[in-house]
């Protein structure tokens, strides 16, 4: 196995070995989860803390349960009522949990770059939950397990990740983790949706969804990320599923096997047909939220892995 990160950032950081590693490891805790015995005690003794600075409902659930089903002893803290002081407050809450010797750390914040700042300032393993429009690492990992699941394989892919990328740390973290695997990616959207500098990101760019689409193995729709927006990005929410929601009529110019994906919450009728969302022989978003237990299980039990052995070795000497 390798699998050498002290910390999961961002999928930037990880080397393609790496991926692979994890994503194994993560087939084996689908089996698990789906038996009767959905318990191991990989993380027995360990302290996971979930410090949530936005709302989340699935990714927090996922870890929650990750953690728990790995046997550490988790805690929920949410953050959101004290978001509004940053800087220094992250820091010193940091030093304060710091104090507690916690193993992970689980950290979702609105500013891009907040959990790389917190993991310099902690002994335990940082996991990113997302930050700001940076990085969603374990969102991108699950999508990668959900793609070779259902495609048979993780490369040479033509992925379309299409809607609000300006503003998506899904997005982002994806681009890394496809191009790393060597698939084919291409952005949909308007361009008032397109993040600068979007032309040097070396994928296709498309403002039409039908030719975006067209001969897409994988559909990947994002939401509406209002709020991040500060201005008037979109003319109207109907004339946004006009021209970039996904239903049955656009899909059709994708391959005849694509799968349709979208890490939610999901805004039914705005970037997708509520009916296609709901179709299991195209639609696997259900299957992107069980991989996601999966993942952070795998994720995990490899940084407290490393975290173990480093600790062994700092003991003796
Ligand atoms: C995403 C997020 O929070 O970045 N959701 C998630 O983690 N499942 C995407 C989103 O909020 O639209």
């Amino acid at each position: 196995m390798s699998f050498r990160a002290r910390h999961l950032l961002g999928i930037e950081h990880l080397a393609a070995d790496e991926i692979v590693t994890l994503l194994d490891l993560a087939d084996e805790y689908v089996a698990m989860n789906r038996g009767p015995d959905k318990h191991s005690n990989v993380l027995s003794g360990m302290t996971q803390i979930n410090m949530f600075f936005e709302a989340s409902t699935r990714t927090q659930a996922s870890f929650e349960l990750a953690g728990k089903r790995l046997g550490a002893d988790v805690m929920n803290m949410s953050m959101a009522s004290s978001s509004l002081k940053k800087g220094e407050t992250l820091i010193d809450t940091a030093l304060t949990l710091n104090a507690m010797r916690p193993d992970l750390l689980v950290v979702r914040h609105p500013n891009s770059g907040a959990v790389n700042l917190l993991a310099e300032k902690v002994n335990c393993a940082v996991l990113n939950a997302g930050d700001g429009r940076h990085e969603h690492p374990t969102q991108a990992l699950l999508d990668a397990l959900t793609i070779r699941r259902a495609k048979g394989r993780l490369h040479r892919l033509t992925v379309a990740i299409c809607g609000d990328i300006a503003h998506s740390r899904v997005a982002r973290s994806n681009l890394i983790l496809l191009g790393k695997m060597e698939n084919r990616v291409r952005l949909v959207g308007p361009p008032t949706l397109m993040p600068a500098g979007v032309a040097d990101f070396g994928c296709e760019v498309f403002d039409d969804m039908r030719a975006g689409l067209e001969g897409a193995d994988v559909v990947m729709m994002l939401r509406l990320q209002r709020e991040r927006m500060d201005g008037a990005f979109i003319p109207s929410e109907r004339e946004y599923y006009h021209r970039y929601g996904l239903d049955a009529e656009k899909l059709a110019h994708a391959a005849p096997d694509a799968i349709v994906m979208h890490p939610g919450p999901m805004n039914r009728g705005v970037e997708i047909d509520g009916t296609l969302a709901d179709d299991i022989n195209r639609s696997v978003i259900q299957e992107q939220v069980e991989m996601g237990v999966a993942v952070r299980m795998a994720a995990m039990e490899l940084l407290a892995a490393n975290l173990r052995r480093e600790r062994a070795e700092a003991a003796h000497g």
